[in-house]
């Protein structure tokens, strides 16, 4: 990836805003805030211009979803989950100058204000075309309230608006079986108007701006599907939506319109701007506007297109922004083997983490940056989080600044000792050690973090191998002028590592600058003249503690138990919905005419599995009815059984039969069906009331 040659006088950071329905996992984390986190920890410490932006999503079909499953309303969702997450993140360090929300008015404010700039410039055309609509809930559906086959992959759940296994952006139309997620029932077609916004005619300045000018900066992953977007041809895109949460749309024959979130959303990271310039009492333009300042938007693959593609278009169509210099976005985090998923409570939820391992803040950060899913998708298991704890940061890290400290503390009582000559060996670490600020620091300005990372532990794994050739320890009596150079090296290698782990273990950066009596500054890394001589240090203790088996198998065995916890209670949930059926009068239930009938022949239905073709003796006439029993009864065992038959309803072609009624069968837990029959023999034809 080449590397940036225009000097930027400010950075503008974005986190993707996570919807405000749920908590956050460690999916979350890896995709769009530790790395983002780590890249504006990094541009503070080297002295930037930096603002980091965030907030919660609290629009859109995801919010209302979960309001209507937890029964309760919109607003309190997202009181309930925004007060969550903002505290998670500000617990687990994702420093955010400022962690804003969609629903304040500023942002309606300047959400409202785009589209009618937009609308005053001409970007959309209003369209009248049939969407589906759900007649029991009365709604247009849209995005995510819409379910159906992806007519790309095949998956059976994508959503309206994007299929989450291959990534398509989809429209409602484009589903095959599409289904409401509210009602479950197929939707009819219903005329309603939008105003779409012209993706199409930006495809020749997208083919310049992305494909032509990002190709070798933007990540290929990224890179890749944008082009291949803007080389299926890009359509236009409602930017409104009918439904009864979101801001009005600001126009006057726009009545019970709302923006659609993905407008919304995006220019959330402008709103979170004004409200902390606001705070600060300072201009928030040149964050966004200003052609010096470096713009990054950290977000996981699935949020590629509205980065990449819309939000670019609505800022190039308003006119006054700054676009993009990079959307660095993540592919997916996997958890044990299986894919992340809220709805089966698959997931490492990290308020739970916080909880229960309240010192294990930075051992997080450090797997899940030596396992980002950068270039491609990769997995947290408890048992490799325990190893690099173990391996890595205990025995390499902890282990070299301990044994360090604890020398200075037996054989200088803690102070700093001064250099001697230098023998070649010494000058040779002295100069690699020299290497890594600019290693590190090019690597996270490429977005880089894995590596980045590896090459700071490259620092401990270089003073311990110092420290096993000098052998300091067998020395002390007979050489100590010698000690003392290779103890000042240790002690300067130790003093870089506090400073170059600051973006990426914040909390051991910290402890170790009390221990030191040092907090460096970026640009003394490299150096090794930071711990002056005389100087004196604190008491060692140790960085990093070794996790048991125990801890890991736990948890382990937490996330198994709560898998099962969520799958029992959804079996429970689709239980209740079965037996919730609406009340019925009477008159309805007599419409039914169900009459006892003895089975005179069963055979089976060839080419089929399931299927029983029955001769029945219904008291005043022989019926043939075709039944999906197969699997259950075997003909010759059937014939003579008396059954319950539902006579009137209308017959029905089965794999070219005429079935004439429908046997009444129960059905199991587990789907195995049984025939309800009388437990006395009955005259056939015995109306069952
Ligand atoms: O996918 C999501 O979780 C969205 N809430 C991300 C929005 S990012 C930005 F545009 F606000
Ligand atoms: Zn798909």
């Amino acid at each position: 990836m080449s590397q940036d040659t225009k000097k930027f006088k400010r950075y503008t950071v974005t986190s993707a805003l996570p919807y405000a329905n749920g908590p956050l996992h460690i999916g979350h984390i890896a995709g769009a805030y530790l790395p983002a986190d780590t890249y504006v920890r990094f541009l503070r410490l080297k002295g930037e211009d930096v603002l980091y932006v965030g907030g919660s999503d609290e629009y859109g079909a995801a919010i209302l979803l979960r309001a209507k499953k937890e029964g309760i309303q919109p607003q309190e969702i997202i009181d309930k989950y925004h007060n969550i997450n903002k505290k998670t993140f500000e617990e687990f360090g994702i420093s955010f100058d400022m962690y804003h929300r969609t629903s304040e008015p500023i942002h309606a404010e300047t959400a409202q204000g785009f589209f009618t700039k937009l609308h005053e410039k001409g970007e959309f055309e209003v369209i009248e075309s049939e969407q589906y609509f759900d007649e029991e809930h009365q709604q247009f559906l849209a995005d995510r309230y819409i379910i159906g086959e992806c007519p790309k992959c095949g998956y059976s759940e994508a959503y309206g608006d994007q299929c989450e296994r291959c990534g398509s952006s989809l429209s409602p139309r484009e589903l095959i079986k599409p289904k409401s997620t509210l009602s479950g029932g197929t939707p009819i077609l219903r005329k309603t108007k939008h105003w779409y916004l012209g993706l199409d005619k930006y495809t020749d300045w997208l083919k310049k701006w992305i494909v032509e000018d990002k190709k070798g900066s933007w990540k290929p992953t990224v890179y890749g599907q944008c082009k291949s977007w803007i080389d299926q041809g890009l359509q236009p895109r409602a930017m409104t939506r009918d439904l009864a949460w979101g801001i009005p749309v600001p126009l006057e024959d726009a009545e019970n319109k709302v923006l659609y979130v993905w407008l919304d959303a995006p220019i959330g990271y402008i709103s979170s701007t004004k409200a902390w310039a606001e705070k600060q009492n300072i201009d928030w333009r040149p964050y966004w506007q200003s052609e010096d300042t470096k713009l990054v938007h950290f977000i996981g693959k699935d949020n590629i297109v509205f980065h990449c593609i819309i939000f670019p278009i609505i800022l190039k169509a308003h006119g006054d922004y700054i676009l993009p210099d990079n959307v660095p976005a993540n592919e997916f985090l996997n958890l044990e083997g299986n894919k992340l998923s809220t709805s089966r409570n698959w997931a490492v939820w990290l308020h739970e983490f916080l909880e229960e391992m309240p010192d294990k803040k930075d051992v997080l950060r450090y797997v899940l940056t030596s396992i980002a899913p950068e270039n491609k998708d990769s997995e947290f298991t408890w048992k490799d989080f325990q190893a690099r704890n173990n391996n890595e940061l205990v025995a390499d890290l902890g282990n070299f600044v301990n044994r360090t400290l604890i020398l200075t503390k037996k054989y200088y009582q803690c102070e700093i000792p001064a250099r001697n000559e230098l023998s070649e060996y010494d000058s040779e670490v002295l100069e690699e050690l020299q290497t890594y600020p600019e290693k590190i620091g090019s690597l996270i300005e490429e977005y880089r973090f894995k590596e980045a990372q590896f090459e700071l532990m490259n620092i401990a794994r270089l003073g311990n191998k110092y420290l096993a050739e000098t052998e300091p320890w067998k020395k002390s009596k007979t050489d100590p002028e010698r000690v003392k150079t290779v103890m000042n090296i240790v002690l300067q290698i130790t003093a870089n590592l506090q400073i170059l782990m600051k973006p990426f273990l914040p909390e051991t950066a910290e402890k170790l600058s009390k221990m030191l009596g040092k907090s460096g500054a970026w640009e003394e890394a490299g150096t090794s003249d930071i711990l002056t001589a005389g100087h004196q240090i604190e008491k060692p203790s140790l960085l990093f503690q070794k996790i048991e088996d125990k801890e890991i198998e736990q948890q382990i065995e937490k996330l198994n138990s709560s898998k099962k916890q969520k799958e029992a209670e959804v079996q429970a949930e689709k239980k209740a919905e079965k037996s919730d059926k609406e009340a019925i009068e009477f008159e309805d239930f007599t419409k039914l005419d169900i009459r006892i009938a003895t089975i005179l022949e069963a055979e089976k239905v060839p080419k089929t599995s399931k299927l029983l073709k029955l001769k029945l003796d219904t008291g005043s006439e022989i019926r043939t009815v075709v039944s999906g029993i197969a699997k259950f009864y075997k003909p010759n065992e059937i014939i003579g059984k008396q059954v319950t038959l539902l006579v009137n309803l209308k017959p029905r072609k089965i794999k070219g039969i005429e079935s004439q009624g429908m046997i009444l069968m129960a059905e199991n837990e587990d789907g195995k069906l049984a025939f309800v029959s009388p437990d006395k023999t009955i005259t056939n034809g015995g109306g069952v009331r």
